[in-house]
């Protein structure tokens, strides 16, 4: 099938790929010539494991190609895929501002009939929203359908989330449409469902707003752990055995991050406020993950007394691991309130230093390894759990440490090594210290 995509952040970019490898023929259009231009070297403009080697691949077999032209890149679709951003406004609310212009790009250029299908996360009734704009719009007299189809993917295996989904989300009110959809999708050999436009818009907010709570309700058990003496590791190994909970996004720490799960809590609200209907729970999730991102703060502060002229080792900046993106990571509001303390912060990351000097700036520096963030430190924050931080020669860092103190955000240190190391505090999260 001739596919084109709009957009290529991470989920147009491993969308188009993707469908590539399965053999359709897919044009990705995205405004920023920059980053098409990259692209079109065989470059990715994000660290996603696994993509650039997909990109490479497609491109040469002549199935996935880059262009800045809507004209050029929609001549030939039977289908077009909407993945661009709904960043959060002010107010909470999903900011539809780029997919009103990919609308109205859309508009100006497509002609021949087409499916157009929202893959940007949107608010329940957009889908009817966009149609109705690029009726209004369309230049040439084409028919076009609506299908909605919501996307899982994580950042850092994206790939993989692609070609071995759990579930696919079809929306559409029009048969054929979704049998084409249906069709598109069908080598990936991933189980289909099928529903109406404004259900699988609502599945993809219920889906992060339920990790997102199933997170939040864990940190809240954490907390709870470390007033009582108990062990949340062992406490969600315990829940997680339990089918009906399961063992995934149990993973107590200092909160979630990234570009999804902040802003879509947050318009789910936004949607509930709006109907009249309460849905404090969603409140309460927030609540808890904003409390979570300053825990290492408050137990640095608890320990120290106050932290002026404290030296921090922060090990990770990205929101998680295998990413460089910094949107909403913890580790940004850490940075800000170690310095508003008067502590000075060097940190750590694998991948994500320049985005994150992007962001929280010249007020900590950056380092190049771990043991050079950890040069006479009195403590050590671990704020994402990078692997390269689980296989730390911990007894090495804690010597040229000033202090021999880990504050451990992520419970990633291994316990074993870390009982090698010598004389030792250790902080975690929900679990006894060391
Ligand atoms: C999330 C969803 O998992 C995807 O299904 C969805 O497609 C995506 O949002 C999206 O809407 O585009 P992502 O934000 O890439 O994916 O990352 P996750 O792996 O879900 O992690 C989100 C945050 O939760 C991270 O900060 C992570 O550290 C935190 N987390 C995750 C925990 O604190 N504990 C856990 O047990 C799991």
């Amino acid at each position: 099938m001739k596919v084109a995509v709009l957009g290529t952040g991470y989920v147009g970019l491993s969308t188009g790929v993707c469908l590539a490898e399965i053999g359709h023929e897919v044009v990705c259009i995205d405004v920023d010539k920059r980053k098409i231009d990259t692209l079109k070297q065989g470059k990715s403009p994000i660290y996603e494991p696994g993509l650039e080697e997909l990109l490479v691949h497609n491109s040469s077999e002549g199935r996935l190609a880059f262009t800045t032209s809507h004209q050029q890149g929609l001549s030939e679709a039977e289908i077009i895929i909407i993945a661009v951003g709904t960043p959060q406004s002010d107010d909470g609310q999903a900011d539809l501002s780029f997919l009103e212009q990919a609308a109205k790009d859309l508009a100006g250029h497509i002609v021949r009939d087409c499916i157009v299908v929202i893959k940007s996360t949107v608010p329940v009734g957009t889908n009817e929203y966009v149609k109705q704009l690029l009726l209004g719009q369309l230049k040439n007299n084409c028919e076009i359908k609506l299908v909605s189809n919501p996307e899982f993917l994580r950042q850092g295996s994206a790939i993989q989330d692609t070609l071995k989904a759990d579930r696919i989300i079809i929306g559409s009110d029009d048969e054929g449409a979704s049998e084409k959809i249906q069709e598109m999708y069908r080598p990936l050999d991933v189980p289909l469902l099928l529903t109406d436009v404004r259900s699988a818009e609502m599945i993809k907010y219920a889906s992060n707003a339920f990790l997102a709570t199933k997170i939040s309700f864990i940190n809240g058990i954490a907390n709870l752990c470390e007033a009582v003496g108990a062990d949340v590791e062992d406490v969600a190994k315990g829940m997680g055995c339990d089918k009906r909970i399961g063992a995934a996004f149990l993973k107590a720490g200092i909160g979630y991050g990234g570009s999804c799960f902040p802003k879509d809590v947050k318009a789910l609200l936004h949607t509930s406020r709006k109907q009249g209907i309460p849905f404090s729970l969603l409140e309460e999730t927030i609540a808890i993950n904003d409390h979570q991102q300053e825990l290492l703060v408050g137990k640095a502060l608890k320990r120290f007394g106050e932290l002026k002229g404290k030296k921090i080792a922060m090990l990770g900046l990205s929101f998680k691991p295998e990413t460089d993106d910094m949107r909403e990571a913890p580790s940004i509001k850490i940075a800000q309130s170690l310095t508003a303390a008067g502590a000075r912060v060097a940190a750590y990351d694998p991948v994500a230093a320049s985005n994150a000097r992007e962001i929280i700036g010249d007020v900590i520096t950056y380092a190049d390894s771990a043991m050079e963030a950890a040069k006479d430190a009195d403590a050590l924050f671990i704020v994402t759990e990078w692997e390269e931080f689980k296989q730390l020669n911990v007894a090495a860092l804690l010597d040229v440490m000033k202090q021999r103190i880990i504050f451990d955000g992520r419970n990633c240190l291994d316990e074993v090594l870390l009982q090698a190391s010598g004389r030792i505090e250790y902080y975690p999260v929900g679990r006894p210290a060391v």
